[in-house]
């Protein structure tokens, strides 16, 4: 742990926002694995990116390719893991970017470390429940891990034999099983419409 170290300031957050002519936020993605949270991330930063609004995805998957490939799926990793892609977020956020992260993030606790993390910072951090009922994901099931794990051949995995901690108050929920892809997208843009995050 480093300790002579000091924060070095420069612009304010909302100098900065000023300047950049954009709000900052982070769009925290959770749900079960094949509930959709990558397909819809992906649609919504495109949709954002054509309206000229900067947004950025760190897709769990992506930043296991990089930032953290040092990381495997012990408890200790699972959470490191996400304590790097949420203060990754937040540097997103304060540089008023949208940061769109996408990863089951299955516990209730890491969710919440997330939101004070962003909370301290006075930056908007906004969970986005992405349902799916177990059989429609199982179903789906794009990459071939529900069937690797009932084979027993992938252990821990989040709805089979590890359990996920739905949000008890998301600020966004979206129904997979029954909303297209652009009317979950849609319904995201109108919630930062109204929290005048994007005009
Ligand atoms: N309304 C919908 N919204 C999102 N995805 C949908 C929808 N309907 C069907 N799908 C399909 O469901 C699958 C969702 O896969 P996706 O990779 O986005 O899930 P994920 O939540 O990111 O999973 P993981 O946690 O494993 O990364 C895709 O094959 C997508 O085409
Ligand atoms: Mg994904």
């Amino acid at each position: 742990m480093a300790t002579n170290i000091t924060w070095h300031h420069n612009l304010t957050h909302e100098e900065r926002s000023k300047l950049v002519k954009q709000n900052g936020a982070t769009l925290w993605f959770t749900g079960l694995s094949a509930s959709g949270k990558s397909t819809i991330a992906c649609a919504l930063e495109r949709k954002l990116l054509e309206t000229n609004i900067q947004s950025y995805r760190l897709d769990g998957d992506n930043v296991r390719f990089g930032l953290n490939k040092d990381l495997g799926f012990t408890e200790h990793d699972r959470n490191e893991n996400i304590r790097r892609i949420s203060e990754v977020a937040k540097l997103f956020a304060d540089s008023c970017v949208i940061a769109l992260t996408s990863f089951i993030s299955p516990y209730k606790k890491d969710r919440d470390e997330a939101r004070k993390l962003h909370n301290e910072s006075n930056l908007p951090f906004i969970e986005v429940y992405v349902d799916v009922p177990l059989s429609v994901a199982e179903e789906r099931d794009p990459k071939g891990l529900y069937k690797k794990a009932r084979q027993g051949l992938i252990k821990n995995f989040t709805g089979i034999d590890d359990p996920y901690e739905a949000p008890e108050k998301p600020e966004i929920h979206i129904n997979t099983h029954e909303q297209s892809v652009e009317e979950c997208v849609d319904t995201i843009i109108e919630y930062l419409k109204k929290e005048k995050i994007i005009n």
